[in-house]
């Protein structure tokens, strides 16, 4: 009898004793996993950490580039927010040190906007540098247009050209508004928008590379998109005598100039 009693205890303790040891197992899985997810958890801090530092250098960066732009050009009216759909400060003040240095006779731009009021900024008094802006919207051709009368700027043209469709694959500024264009010695290229297509700009080079004088420098934003980015290694090839530079700015800016 008491044999089958110690043997039924020792039996039950045992058993006792697997169910602790399963339990055991089953915490030792489950904090494994919290400690790989603190790991993980730890990982995207830093990472996230990262970026911010990154984002802020970029945002200082910007204001410093800014704050030089209104220095040097000697704003007397207030200026409209730089970035997002507008140019960033460090291609503007790219297009403004285009236009000091280089001083081109004609400029085109495609994508009308703070970067017109910039460039016609940049330009001494009594200068005979013809800037034409092309818009495919008339309401924003018009937000430019009162953006430069503010400014007292005048001899500015902002030329409304619809977009029209090239062929099956493209859309791209009427042609007909590009007729009377040629010798084109500053084309800067921040239009159609092309967020969502990166075909959108192609037709800057098919249609004007041909328009360019032999000093010409082409000034591309968004150069950290694949379309723009593909646009000037094209436009580059088509021009042999000419160099193509990615300048590491918040969008990225490709310039290509005479060699
Ligand atoms: C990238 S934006 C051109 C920006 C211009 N170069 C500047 O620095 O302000 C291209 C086109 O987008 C249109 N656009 C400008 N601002 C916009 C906005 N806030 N929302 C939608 N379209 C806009 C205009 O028609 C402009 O020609």
């Amino acid at each position: 009898m008491i044999t089958w009693v110690f043997a039924c205890a020792l039996l039950g303790f045992l058993l006792l004793l697997l169910l602790l040891t399963r339990k055991m197992r089953a915490m030792g899985k489950k904090l494994g996993q919290v400690s790989r997810d603190l790991g993980q958890l730890q990982k995207d801090l830093r990472k996230g950490l990262k970026e911010s530092d990154a984002n802020q250098w970029e945002h200082y960066r910007e204001s410093e580039i800014h704050a030089q732009l209104l220095n040097l050009l000697k704003f007397t009216e207030p200026i409209p927010p730089t970035r997002s759909w507008a140019a960033s400060p460090d291609l503007l003040m790219t297009l403004v040190e285009s236009v000091r240095v280089n001083k081109p006779e004609l400029i085109i731009e495609l994508g009308s906007g703070i970067s017109t009021l910039m460039m016609a900024k940049s330009l001494p008094a009594g200068s005979k540098t013809k800037i034409i802006s092309f818009d495919h919207s008339a309401e924003f051709a018009q937000i430019t247009r009162d953006l430069l009368e503010q400014h007292s700027i005048t001899g500015v043209e902002i030329r409304v050209a619809p977009l029209e469709q090239y062929d099956s694959q493209r859309t791209w500024y009427s042609k007909k508004a590009f007729a009377d264009i040629s010798n084109i010695d500053l084309l800067v290229v921040d239009g159609p928008p092309g967020s969502k297509d990166p075909q959108a700009r192609s037709g800057a080079r098919l249609e004007l590379a041909s328009k360019l004088s032999a000093r010409a420098t082409v000034i591309i934003d968004d150069a950290d998109r694949d379309g723009e980015h593909a646009m000037a290694q094209a436009f580059a090839e088509v021009l042999p005598s000419h160099t193509l530079r990615f300048l590491p700015h918040e969008k990225g800016t490709a310039v290509i100039s005479p060699s």
